[in-house]
């Protein structure tokens, strides 16, 4: 029989390159995606290219359990700033009605969408595999040091309840997706990155920039990971990485692409930070001083990396940054210093 795939919020960046993926080198599985509003030109366009589109709100579980019948597989994930960058959390939040951090409120939006999931996917039957986009306990691994990492946090109370429930035990694997590459095209201040007067780059963040750091080409390479673990057995958490890359090398490679020069500065921490009173500039912070300290996945001995996969027989294709970096338009660095 056919197997039915169904991924949540396919409209989303780590959904959309699901469907692609399977689209392109999977068709044997049947696709179902979820989506908030099937109206949009994104839904309509999935519908035309042979998705069955489905409405469902993460908030609401009667809706993904309708969506979620009959699956075989399902892939999961939350998008923890589509829920903290909101009137209802930052904006309260700025305007002083909820004290800081932000985060905090954010997460247990996050965590209640993720036990919606959960208890769904516990409804099917039929459910062979469920794949959680998660990411490492930061309170956990670092031992309470580090308690204001909210948005990793969220992913890992998701996986403990996953893995409670007597339906789903052996059936939940975890992907935990390193930094998207996509982020210093979206987002380059955020993670430190800009383009000097001269024209040459400064890359500043609170890592070392010699550790090697997952970095993850999304479009390209999450469906392969997901469909690794669909094959292997249930119970995997793998380090969803196109390539390991210390950020020196990969400011190297964004310079030599460019044709300029760059630095990377590591950003002391002392474990505040001064200019941001909502508090998220501080749990991105203390994400990038975890990393650091601890590793991505905190030093966890059960997150495999895909050779790890490739050994056990389930080979993950992936693509190197460097064919990110110059796919990609960098005007906006270039705009930057304008
Ligand atoms: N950036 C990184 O380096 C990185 C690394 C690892 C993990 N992550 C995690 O990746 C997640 C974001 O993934 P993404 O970029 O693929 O997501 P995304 O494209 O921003 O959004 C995914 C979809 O979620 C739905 N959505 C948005 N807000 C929602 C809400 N409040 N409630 C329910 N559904 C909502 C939307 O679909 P519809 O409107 O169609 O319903 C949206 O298209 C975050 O949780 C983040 O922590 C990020």
């Amino acid at each position: 029989m056919t197997k039915l795939l169904v991924v949540v919020s396919a409209t989303g960046r780590q959904g959309l390159a699901i469907i692609k993926y399977f689209q392109e080198h999977v068709p044997s599985y049947k696709l179902r995606g979820t989506t908030r509003n099937t109206n949009t030109e994104a839904a309509i366009a999935l519908v035309k290219s042979g998705v069955e589109i489905v409405p469902a709100d993460t908030n609401d579980f009667e809706s993904l359990k309708a969506a979620f019948k009959g699956a075989s597989a399902i892939f999961a994930y939350t998008t923890f700033s589509g829920i903290m960058l909101t009137p209802e959390i930052m904006g309260r939040v700025v305007s002083g009605e909820l004290p800081p951090p932000v985060g905090q409120y954010a997460y247990d939006i996050e965590v209640q969408q993720g036990k919606n999931m959960a208890d769904a996917a516990a409804t099917v039957p039929e459910l062979e595999r469920l794949v959680w986009s998660s990411l490492s306990g930061v309170t956990k691994w670092s031992k309470g040091k580090y308690t204001q990492a909210f948005h990793f946090d969220t992913k890992e109370a998701v996986r403990v309840y996953m893995n409670s429930l007597e339906p789903l035990k052996g059936k939940v694997s975890c992907l935990q997706l390193g930094m998207f590459t996509e982020n210093l095209i979206t987002m380059p201040e955020r993670f430190g990155l800009t383009r000097q007067a001269d024209g040459s780059l400064r890359w500043a963040m609170q890592v070392s920039g010699d550790e090697p750091v997952p970095i993850i080409d999304i479009d390209r390479d999450t469906g392969a990971f997901v469909h690794a673990l669909l094959a292997a057995p249930g119970g995997i958490q793998v380090t969803g990485a196109s390539e390991f890359l210390p950020f020196k090398t990969y400011l190297q490679l964004l310079c030599d692409h460019l044709g300029t020069s760059g630095t990377f500065e590591t950003i002391p921490f002392d474990g505040t930070v001064k200019d941001d009173p909502t508090g998220w500039k501080l749990e991105l912070v203390q994400v990038y001083a975890f990393i650091k300290e601890f590793g991505y996945s905190g030093g966890d001995p059960e997150v495999l990396t895909a050779d790890d996969l490739e050994k056990r027989g389930f080979a993950v294709p992936r693509s190197k940054v460097v064919d990110h970096i110059k796919r990609s338009d960098w005007s906006h660095l270039v705009a930057a210093s304008a």
